[in-house]
């Protein structure tokens, strides 16, 4: 029925999760509940960061929404007492907020400023990243623009081999190198055609692209090569930042880099629609030209009383400190796993971020994105949500709510265990 409506009044091109979609009526810390009430354990929603429904969330939006909700062009303290607890917790020299919608806004935002600052439309992207659903993401994205429906990359874009140190171009814990030479060759082409490069856009480790960490080194030395020839680094934290990761706060941190431009969103409002751009003061004032920045909705202050509480609520039940000691455990249990089952060639992950990643053998290391499909709609019956990404559609992406326990752990470690093992007998049967 529900379907039905969609079909109705939405556009075809929304896709549902799992092949019987679910009707979700609910949410709770990390288990989603659906219109009969069955519970799910939620491994896959890392936007609703700080647990779904939080209460002190809930009360942040009621008190801000009685009281107040306006734009940036009136002062207000709100939003100035959010930048203060935002920088924080970034490194010097950035500086400078700009207040954004989604995750897709605060990029556009980076390539535009970025462009303005060089005067230059070259970008350097890796394959396989995603960055944004607006014109110039899906240009900047090959996620996208070589998936189904894409058209290629556009003539100022320019994607370097995905630093996949498990199935990439080179492999191994020491190719970051020879990844970063691929920029370099790439920026010595551009100089020879008279051209210069405006900016880098990457994820420290890439989300949609697999769960892929790249191999030590590759992004400083990017970094490095980028910046000699006077292009900007912008960090995409979209999904990776705020905690997830465990040992650091942010992505680029684990990789001793400062980028000139981080782009948040997804986590920063626990699912309501806040996005920030943070800069450098030169930068900021490079992109202050004349042109007014203005943003019907960016930096309301309703937004931003709840982006002040996610970061309380991080702080207050030690979430990063969490998804640092859940996450070791769950990638032990996962690597036990792995080490009883040929299909699955790569386990990988840092905090509560994760991919299990299959393959039909351990000799030419070919995806199996069908095993993958199979194990999360069965997951899926018994309750527990996950999710399939890479460009092959082969890993399983495990990137729960922050609030995710031990005991939820233990629960998707003996489920998946079970589940892989009837999936791979069903496939013998059919075979
Ligand atoms: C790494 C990354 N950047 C940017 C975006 C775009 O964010 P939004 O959907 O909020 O526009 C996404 C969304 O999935 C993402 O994963």
């Amino acid at each position: 029925m529900l379907r039905k409506r969609r079909k109705n009044y939405l556009g075809p091109s929304l896709s549902l999760s799992y092949d019987e979609p679910l009707h979700i009526i609910k949410g709770k810390g990390q288990f989603l509940f659906d219109k009969n009430g069955k519970k799910y354990l939620d491994a896959v929603n890392n936007i609703q960061h700080v647990g779904h429904c939080h209460p002190k969330i809930t009360e942040a939006f009621l008190n801000q929404n009685e009281k107040l909700n306006t734009n940036t062009r009136y002062l207000d303290e709100t939003i100035l007492n959010y930048a203060e607890a935002l920088l924080e917790k970034l490194p010097a020299p950035l500086s400078k907020c700009y207040f954004t919608n989604s995750g897709s806004e605060s990029n556009d935002l980076a390539l535009r400023m970025a462009r303005n600052r060089v005067k230059s439309l070259e970008t350097i992207v890796l394959d396989g990243a995603y960055h944004g659903h607006l014109t110039s993401l899906i240009e900047v994205s090959p996620y996208k623009y070589n998936g189904l429906g894409g058209e290629g990359a556009v003539d100022h874009v320019h994607a370097v081999p995905m630093p996949d140190p498990y199935r990439g171009k080179y492999r191994g814990p020491d190719s970051g190198s020879s990844y970063a030479n691929e920029i370099k060759t790439l920026l010595d082409e551009l100089t020879s055609k008279g051209k210069k490069v405006s900016s880098f856009i990457a994820e420290s480790v890439m989300g949609c692209g697999g769960q892929i960490f790249p191999p030590k080194g590759f992004i400083n030395m990017a970094y490095e090569e980028v910046r000699r020839s006077g292009g900007v680094c912008i960090a995409d934290e979209v999904q990776i930042g705020f905690g997830r990761l465990g040992e650091h706060f942010w992505g680029f941190e684990s990789h001793d880099v400062v980028p000139d431009i981080v782009t948040l969103g997804k986590s920063i409002g626990n699912g309501h629609p806040l996005s920030v751009l943070v800069t450098t003061d030169e930068m900021a004032e490079d992109f202050n030209n004349g042109m007014e920045y203005f943003n019907s909705f960016g930096g309301n202050p309703v937004s931003c009383t709840i982006g002040i509480a996610v970061l309380e609520i991080l702080e207050e039940e030690q979430l990063q400190e969490n998804a640092m000691n859940v996450g070791s455990k769950l990638l032990s249990m996962l690597s036990d796993i792995k080490s009883r089952y040929s299909e699955i060639g790569d386990v990988r992950g840092k905090g509560l971020f994760m991919g299990i990643e299959f393959i039909q053998n351990k000799t030419n290391l070919e995806p199996d994105g069908r095993i993958a499909s199979l194990v999360v709609n069965e997951m899926k019956n018994k309750g527990i949500l996950l999710s399939t990404d890479g460009p092959d559609h082969n890993v399983i992406k495990i990137k729960p709510p922050l609030v995710f326990n031990d005991e939820n752990a233990h629960y998707l470690a003996e489920n998946l265990d079970a589940t892989l093992s009837k999936v791979l007998e069903m496939r013998k049967n059919d075979i």
